[in-house]
């Protein structure tokens, strides 16, 4: 018998966009707003935008629900199965160019994997997964791209010495070495380029609400990507342009033309790292026991090697529990290009289908949905949950994922070396359930030489209900 898809009420409609829709948009769809994030940290939007989510999980029997958003009816994804389903699916049938992705993506990369179709979605993927090496494969270039992380490392730690870490201080020297990992030497201090990527991600947040302003954007556009074609066009064999003339392409490929998604995904990747850090800090046992995992791994493999990166899943696993508790890519967007049947009803092509991830990530109904816990990771627990997704899956994988999985504990060994971290801004206490929402742009470290012995590390209630006093991680 055909069971229709349940309807949200106009009431439970108007919440979810005041608790999730609009605050998305308030704090940036495609670049951070700093002064929309302060408000949206400061209401720990995504809390309420949970406990609501919980809600309709509940009154709803864990089924996905007929919304409206602001272009229109949305499918909400509200179970483990269903978020399996879409991310399982064929990435022809739901896509990853939704409407709004389309409308924002298209200023600054619009022959981008992502806004891509059929046999040149195909085409596309094969490049970005050969440059990128995805899958479980080490990048052909890793060594190399260790060495440059520790260069730029090196040099960020030189200045911040026994002092202050800043999130800007951080964000020059990752762009730095980002920009040497895509495009070679000659990139280092080309700041403009970043710049003009930046000032076209901020007026996607419009949503192409400004066509008054269609001249200067395709200027910019213009501009970043003869940049991008002429260090492409140079090839430094030491970096992912480097690659594209080994890689698998024909006249669709548009190889320059995946770069900008690649600068972006950087940014989105920095984000990731500082808020791992920002854990480690307030974890003092957790960070004792990742400074064990760097010295035995760099004693065994040399420091800042490839076999050395490789032989530190704690640092891996506190970079993934980074992203899984302040997911940098909130929501998944898919829309259908066919007409597809959802449990005895239909979904029409065309249908708009949202994951709120950044939610199904805190879901009560995981163990250690509001604390840092990377133990989940180590276990398997968290890599086997359909409920969490930081970097998607199935069709729509990010194929960046095992290089952010290389180069990210590197950078986090880089900073952890010899050194202890201290989470100076904003005030995230370890000992009561994190925050939802914070503002990752504040973020500032105290940098100390690191100590003998780690402080005692508070330990949440719960946690003490169930295991004793025990300070140490548990397997989630
Ligand atoms: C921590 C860092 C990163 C995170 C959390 C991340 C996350 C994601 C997510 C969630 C998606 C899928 C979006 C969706 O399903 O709608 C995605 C796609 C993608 N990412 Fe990443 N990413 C990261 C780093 C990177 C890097 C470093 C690169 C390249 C240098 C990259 C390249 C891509 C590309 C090309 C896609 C499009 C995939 C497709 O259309 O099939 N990402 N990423």
């Amino acid at each position: 018998m055909a069971k229709a898809i349940p309807r949200a009420t106009a009431l439970e409609n108007v919440m979810f966009s005041l608790t999730y829709t609009i605050p998305g948009l308030l704090r940036g769809a495609f670049a951070t707003q700093p002064k929309g994030m302060d408000i949206v940290a400061k209401f720990d939007a995504n809390r309420r935008a949970n406990e609501f989510v919980s809600k309709l999980r509940v009154r709803y029997g864990g089924r996905s629900i007929w919304t409206r958003g602001p272009v229109g009816p949305v499918l909400l994804v509200l179970s483990q199965g269903d978020i399996k389903r879409v991310l399982s699916a064929s990435d022809h049938v739901f896509s990853l160019a939704s409407p709004e992705k389309v409308r924002g993506l298209s200023l600054f990369q619009p022959a981008s994997l992502v806004l891509s179709a059929g046999e040149q979605r195909d085409d596309r993927k094969a490049f970005n997964e050969f440059v990128l090496a995805a899958g479980d494969r080490v990048h052909p270039l890793a060594d190399r791209f260790l060495t440059v992380i520790a260069d730029e490392m090196d040099v960020l730690l030189a200045g911040v010495g026994v002092g202050t870490l800043t999130r800007s201080a951080f964000d020059h020297a990752f762009a730095r070495a980002a920009r040497r990992i895509l495009f070679g030497e000659a990139a280092r201090n080309d700041v403009r380029l970043g710049n003009l990527l930046r000032a076209l991600r901020m007026e996607a947040n419009w949503l192409g609400l400004r066509p008054w302003r269609n001249r200067r954007n395709q200027a910019l556009l213009d501009r970043m990507n003869a940049k991008i074609r002429s260090y492409a066009a140079t090839a430094d064999s030491g970096s992912l342009v480097g690659m594209f003339a080994g890689a698998p392409k024909t006249a669709k490929t548009d190889p320059a033309g995946q770069v900008s998604h690649w600068m972006m995904a950087f940014d989105v990747f920095g984000v990731g790292i500082m808020q791992a850090l920002a854990m480690l800090a307030i974890h003092p046992a957790k960070a004792a026991e990742a400074a064990e995992e760097i010295r035995s791994a760099e004693q065994a493999h040399g420091a800042g090697t490839v076999a050395a990166v490789t032989a530190m899943p704690y640092l891996k696993a506190s970079l993934l529990e980074g992203l899984r508790l302040w997911a940098p890519v909130p929501t998944l967007m898919r829309v259908t290009t066919e007409p597809i049947d959802w449990h005895g009803d239909k979904l029409p092509a065309g249908t708009n289908v949202m994951i709120p991830a950044s939610l199904h990530h805190r879901n009560p109904q995981l163990a250690y949905a509001d604390r840092f816990a990377p133990e989940a990771w180590i276990s398997g627990e968290a890599g086997d949950d359909w409920w969490i997704n930081p970097f998607s899956r199935g069709r729509g994988q990010c194929p960046g994922a095992s290089l952010a999985l290389l180069v990210g504990p590197a950078v986090l060994a880089a900073l952890l070396r010899d050194r202890r971290v201290e989470l100076l801004e904003p005030e995230i206490r370890a000992g009561r359930p994190l925050p939802l929402t914070i503002n990752a742009s504040k973020l500032r470290f105290g940098v100390h030489l690191a100590g003998p012995a780690a402080p005692a590390e508070p330990v949440p209630e719960a946690r003490q209900a169930e295991a004793g006093a025990s300070t140490e991680p548990s397997q989630g």
